[in-house]
């Protein structure tokens, strides 16, 4: 796999900056860092040194045939050598360690801003997307931070180290091998730029075949039903025939480099011993040092392979890393809410803060004042769009009483999501305001906003565990009792019962093993279990027949008296009993009143309740 990015490297943007911010991490572990630096100077020195070493072995001990001087010296030799690869060993390993150690910290770091991420970002970009940073990008830097950092210093250090050690052995021959290593680089430099080219195009091949094949496996199901299995597959042929060309033509110029810098060594090693020859036998030098400098001139050729590849595959690293950083730096939600939710309880009329869970909220303004929590919402003259040039809702104006049920009705698109998914501030409005007993919301502090409202929204998603930690998500320290009997209430229990493994039945891949009536249910529970004091249920029951509907609306409306609910429902039945219903249309609210009073105004919601609307 590295063979694949050698030379196809895609260059960050900014290289210093993304280069200072991942030393930063590394700067976590300075003294770590520290102890690989020197570890890595003393296996480089060591190596350069022991070859060197071969001279006055040659001249001293071997020419004058100095046996017991000769074993102390290949000893000493020896011994130079171990140290040298022990260091070698230590510096790998503990780069191993603290590169495991960065990579996690930047995995934790990436992933807790991602939470913080407001849902337009998320609107802006796709899933895939997003889980490459997570997934690629991360092992690439993963990959570098193993080898690279280390190994780019080592290789720098050990050919500026062998060139001066050949100069020093001899100016003359030295020119010889500066004139190849000129040439070598000359060669990687034109070839690193053709496979450049090649590889960015295998890299866009991929992206498109990874993205077809992702896009196949959620989209099974319909592939089935349309029949489109032999078109796919067609298409697919394509791709992976494009894939198959763009690959060998990176991989061809990928792979000549090594080969050719290694021919090209053993022409430089050849043509240095004959010259290296027939100057020791002109007498210009002693064996000794020809020995110790043609075993330099062997070990030339591979710190330059390598200090390509490796500052090649960094530059790979650093465009990831660029990427992750750029997802850290997206601006994460707003919240300069000052204003808390507490548990208080009343004592002779007067509200106090309490460290219990009374089962009572209050809002804490920042002067200390306590607002008894109601469930007080109201809109006044609110405008937002998703983008601002096209506005979703123009000037909607509403108030829920404590204790009310409030319906939205409206036809597919109308802007119903949009109103709740701006009380729980998942987007900013753009002008107007919204109040919750009687404070701007932009004052409250986000997570206690979004935990005095539980919401049912309109796609339900259920997470990896059982049945009873699905429901349970709604209330961490919910006990079991609890959870079953907010089971009971969404009309859960029975089926759930019926399990095999009842409560403990393990959901995956989204609840897939359920139905989607039994998917709602649990998102019924989950809501339920928390006891909020607004309730918010987005076509909750949309999938649910209408007698079990009936059941849970008789539950739920038992746990949420005195409590205020928004419930959006396209089947009118399920709004009937509501003390005020919306009717929404492109964005505006066109009609309020109750059931009896908007029937008998004979408009919108009487078209939709008789069904004329969809027949005219
Ligand atoms: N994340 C989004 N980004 C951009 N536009 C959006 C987004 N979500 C919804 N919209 C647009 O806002 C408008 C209102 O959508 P909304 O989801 O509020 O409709 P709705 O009344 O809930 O419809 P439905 O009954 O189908 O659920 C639609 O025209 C839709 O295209
Ligand atoms: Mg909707």
């Amino acid at each position: 796999m590295a063979q694949y990015r050698i030379s196809g490297y895609k260059r960050p943007k900014n290289t210093k900056k993304t280069l200072l911010h991942l030393l930063s991490y590394l700067g976590h572990h300075k003294w770590l860092f520290l102890l690989v630096g020197f570890l890595v100077c003393v296996s480089t020195g060591a190596n350069l040194l022991g070859t060197y070493l071969l001279k006055p072995v040659i001249n001293r001990f071997i020419l004058p045939g100095d046996l017991k001087g000769l074993l102390e010296a290949v000893c000493g030799m020896g011994v130079m050598y171990l140290c040298g690869a022990l260091a070698t060993l230590g510096y790998s390993q503990l780069m191993i360690k603290s590169a495991q150690t960065v990579v996690q910290e930047i995995r934790s770091d990436l992933f807790a801003h991602v939470q913080k991420l407001p849902l337009s970002y998320f609107d802006g970009h796709t899933h895939g997307e997003l889980m490459s940073r997570f997934t690629n990008d991360v092992d690439t830097v993963q990959e570098a931070m193993n080898n690279s950092f280390a190994m780019i210093i080592q290789s720098f250090l050990t050919l500026t180290g062998t060139v001066v050690m050949m100069m020093v052995l001899s100016i003359r021959l030295s020119l010889i091998v500066i004139v190849f290593l000129a040439f070598m680089f000359a060669f990687i430099r034109f070839n690193g730029s053709r496979s450049r080219k090649y590889f960015r195009r295998q890299q866009e091949e991929l992206g498109r075949i990874n993205g077809f094949v992702e896009e196949m496996m959620a989209g099974q199901k319909v592939e089935k039903v349309f029949n489109h299995e032999k078109k796919d597959f067609e298409n697919f042929c394509i791709l992976n025939e494009n894939l198959r060309r763009e690959s060998t033509n990176a991989l061809a110029y990928t792979g000549m480099q090594v080969p050719t810098v290694v021919s090209l060594s053993y022409l430089n090693y050849a043509v240095s011993a004959c010259a290296g020859g027939l100057f020791a036998l002109a007498g210009l030098m002693d064996l000794g040092s020809l020995a110790s400098y043609l075993v330099y001139v062997r070990q030339s050729a591979m710190p330059l392979n390598q200090f390509t590849q490796q500052v090649n595959l960094l530059m790979t690293a650093l465009a990831g890393a660029e990427r992750i950083f750029d997802l850290m730096e997206a601006e994460p939600e707003e919240d300069e809410g000052d204003v808390t939710l507490c548990y208080v309880k009343e004592e002779n009329g007067k509200l106090t803060e309490s460290a219990e869970r009374t089962g009572l909220f209050a809002w804490k303004a920042a002067e200390d004042t306590l607002i008894p929590l109601k469930g007080d919402v109201r809109f006044h003259d609110v405008v937002f769009g998703y983008v601002p040039e096209k506005k979703v809702l123009n000037g909607i104006s509403l108030y829920a009483k404590p204790g009310q049920k409030i319906a939205f009705v409206g036809s597919t698109g109308a802007g119903k999501t949009t109103i709740i998914n701006l009380v729980n501030r998942f987007y900013e409005i753009q002008s107007g305001t919204i109040t919750y007993d009687g404070i701007d919301i932009r004052r409250i502090r986000k997570d206690d906003l979004r935990h005095s409202l539980a919401m049912v929204i309109q796609e339900t998603h259920l997470f990896t565990g059982t049945i009873a930690d699905n429901i349970r998500y709604g209330k961490l320290d919910a006990t079991d009792e609890e959870v079953r009997e907010a089971a009971r209430i969404a009309n859960a229990d029975s089926f759930i019962r019926r399990l095999p493994d009842g409560y403990d039945t393990m959901l995956y891949g989204d609840g897939g093993n359920l139905s989607q009536g039994q998917r709602q249910l649990l998102a019924i529970a989950r809501a339920a279990v928390a006891r909020p004091p607004v309730l918010i249920l987005d076509e909750a029951t949309s999938s649910v027949d209408t007698r079990t509907e009936r059941l849970i609306e008789k539950g739920m409306d038992a746990i949420m008296e005195g409590r205020t609910v928004f419930v959006i429902a396209h089947r009118l039945s399920t709004v009937r009993n509501s003390k005020a219903i919306m009717v929404l249309e492109r964005g505006e609210i066109i009609e309020r009143g109750d059931h009896e009073s908007l029937l008998e105004q004979k408009g919108r919601y009487y078209q939709l309740y008789t069904g004329q609307f969809e027949l005219e």
